[in-house]
């Protein structure tokens, strides 16, 4: 059976479009049924509407804590029989309750590789540190930010000429290409978390 996938943005949503492409392109052994973003401005939902994929929009402020604000969505969630959460430039952390009622099924994507450069301005901050290799890491989710054992990383290396813009193309690019793999081989079950490690089973 197909898993159902919900992606997570909370901005541009060009990882939600890399994903929405590879499942049209072809095999991929699962759906996006829903796709929750944070802010109702999020292109991101313009995105999941034009390719007429429900999209559900809560704002923190419309809670009285975090914690009710993500069991909110747990439910929804529940109820839409979701196999898989996939964090693609959501903004917000996930509280522990979130994080534990969907334990091992959600990923995240980082403009870096882990654990080098965690936070919010990984690109910059790799560029700045003067770094000839940075890269793009996906990993599972848990209770600790940019934490989580790692799914995939490829490295992306920083020639002399590279600016920011062309470095954040680079990295974007690469982050195109393996978020959707990842996601696939989750929905292939071939993959399997031992303690830290994550291993792919072969086909
Ligand atoms: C990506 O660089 C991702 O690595 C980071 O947030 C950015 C989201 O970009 N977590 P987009 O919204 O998918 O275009």
């Amino acid at each position: 059976m197909k898993k159902k996938i919900a992606v997570f943005a909370s901005g541009f949503g060009s990882n939600l479009q890399a994903i929405i492409d590879y499942i049209g392109r072809g095999s991929l052994n699962g759906e996006i049924a829903l796709v929750f973003s944070n802010n109702k401005g999020a292109y991101a939902l313009e995105r999941a509407k034009k390719h007429k994929i429900q999209t559900v929009c809560m704002n923190t402020k419309d809670f009285a804590s975090r914690k009710e604000f993500d069991l909110k969505i747990a439910e929804i969630l529940k109820s839409e029989k979701i196999d898989l959460i996939v964090l693609a430039g959501y903004m917000l952390l996930l509280s522990p309750e979130l994080v534990a009622i969907f334990e091992n099924k959600i990923m995240n994507i980082h403009p870096a590789l882990l654990p080098s450069f965690k936070g919010t301005h990984s690109i910059k901050d790799a560029y700045k540190y003067g770094v000839k290799v940075t890269g793009v890491t996906v990993h599972f989710v848990d209770k600790d930010l940019d934490r989580g054992p790692i799914i995939l990383q490829e490295p992306v290396y920083i020639d002399n000429d590279d600016s920011m813009e062309s470095l954040e193309e680079k990295i974007h690019r690469v982050e195109h290409e393996i978020y959707p793999k990842a996601v696939e081989y989750f929905c292939d079950d071939r993959l399997k978390i031992v303690g830290r490690k994550v291993k792919l089973i072969s086909d």
